[in-house]
C-alpha cells in the first residue's frame, strides 16, 4: 500500500500538538490517531520495519540468516502474537502488547513511549494492512480455570507433548536440536529458514515467558511460521494445554 507520507510530514506538526493532546483509546482510533503514529512509527519503527510497513528498513537485514530476526510485514496482515485464531488479525490490545513488552531476541519494548503514543502507533499499524476493516476480531476463549502446576499435570504435560508429536519439531528434550528434529526442513511464509524455539528456555520466549502465554499461542498458533494451532487436537479436552504449558516451564533450568 502506497501511503502518501511527504503530505503526511509536512502535517506532521499540526497533527502532533493536536493528536498529543487528546487522550486515545483502542476503541476509539481515529484518523487523528493514524497520523499522529506516523511520526512515532517514523522515529522508532522504521529503521526496522521500513517506510511502507514491509519489513525491509535500513536494519532489517542486520541479520538476515535468521528469519527469525526479520521485522515483520504489516502489510500482508499476516501476525504472529495475536490472541485470536489462525489466519485472523489480531486484536489492539495483541499489538499493544507487543509494543510494550517487545520481543526478547527480535524488537526492543517500547514501554518508555507514553501510552497514548503506543495506542497511535497500533493505529498506524493498522492502517499498513489492507485487511483492516475495522471489523473487531473475535479472541480464542482459553480454558478456565488455569490448572496451577503439579508433578502430576507436569506428568501428563509429558504424555500429551509426546502424543502431539511436539518434539518432531522442538525434540525429545525440548531443545529443538538441528539433527535430532525435522528443524532443518522448517521454513516460514517468506521461505526463509525458521529453526523451532529451545523450549528449556522461558525466560526468552518471543510469545512471553508464562504458562498463560503457552497456552494461548497453543490455541492461535504462530501465523507465518511452522508452529500450528492445535485448537482442533485440543477439542474437548482443553485443560490439556495448561499441563502442556506447566510441562514445558518444568524444562526451564530455573523452575
Ligand atoms: C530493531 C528492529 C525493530 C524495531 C526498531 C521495531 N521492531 Fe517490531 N519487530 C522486529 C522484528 C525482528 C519482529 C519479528 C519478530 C518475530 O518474528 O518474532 C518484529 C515484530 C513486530 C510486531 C509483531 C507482529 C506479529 O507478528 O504479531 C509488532 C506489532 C511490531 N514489531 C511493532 C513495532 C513497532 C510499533 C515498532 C516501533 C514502535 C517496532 N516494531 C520497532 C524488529 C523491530
Ligand atoms: C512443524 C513444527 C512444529 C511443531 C509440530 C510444533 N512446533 Fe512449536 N514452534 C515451531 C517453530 C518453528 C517455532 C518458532 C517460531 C518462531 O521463532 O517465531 C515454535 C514456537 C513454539 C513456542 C514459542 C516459543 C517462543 O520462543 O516464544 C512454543 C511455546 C511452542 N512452539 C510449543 C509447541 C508445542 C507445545 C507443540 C506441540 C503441541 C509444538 N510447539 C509443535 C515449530 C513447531
Amino acid at each position: 500500500m502506497k501511503r502518501p507520507f511527504r503530505i503526511l510530514i509536512t502535517s506532521l506538526g499540526f497533527l502532533w500538538a493536536l493528536g498529543s493532546s487528546l487522550s486515545v483509546y483502542a476503541t476509539t482510533l481515529s484518523e487523528i490517531d493514524v497520523s499522529g503514529g506516523a511520526l512515532i512509527y517514523e522515529r522508532s519503527c522504521l529503521v526496522c520495519h521500513g517506510i511502507d510497513g514491509h519489513g525491509d528498513g535500513p536494519a532489517a537485514f542486520y541479520n538476515s540468516a535468521y528469519s527469525a530476526s526479520r521485522p515483520r510485514d504489516f502489510t500482508v496482515g499476516n501476525y504472529k502474537y495475536r490472541s485470536t485464531p489462525s489466519g485472523e488479525l489480531p486484536t489492539d490490545q495483541d499489538i499493544f502488547r507487543v509494543i510494550t513488552n517487545g520481543i526478547p531476541g527480535a524488537m526492543p519494548s517500547f514501554g518508555g513511549l507514553p501510552e497514548s503514543a503506543r495506542w497511535k502507533v497500533v493505529a498506524y499499524l493498522k492502517a499498513f494492512s489492507q485487511d483492516a476493516t475495522g471489523k473487531k476480531p473475535e479472541t480464542v476463549t482459553l480454558p478456565e480455570p488455569a490448572i496451577p502446576t503439579s508433578s502430576a499435570s507436569v506428568a501428563q504435560g509429558r504424555s500429551v507433548y509426546l502424543a502431539l508429536d511436539c518434539h518432531s519439531c522442538h525434540g525429545v528434550d525440548g531443545r529443538g536440536r538441528v539433527g535430532l528434529t525435522r528443524a532443518k526442513e522448517l521454513i516460514d511464509s517468506r521461505n526463509l529458514p525458521m529453526p523451532p524455539s529451545d523450549l528449556t528456555l522461558a525466560g526468552s520466549f518471543k510469545i512471553g515467558p508464562s504458562a498463560r502465554d503457552i497456552v494461548r499461542t497453543l490455541f492461535t498458533g504462530l501465523d507465518g511460521t511452522p508452529m500450528p494451532s492445535y485448537a482442533n487436537q485440543l477439542h474437548g479436552q482443553e485443560v490439556d494445554a495448561w499441563h502442556l504449558a506447566n510441562y514445558i516451564l518444568s524444562l526451564s533450568p530455573s523452575n
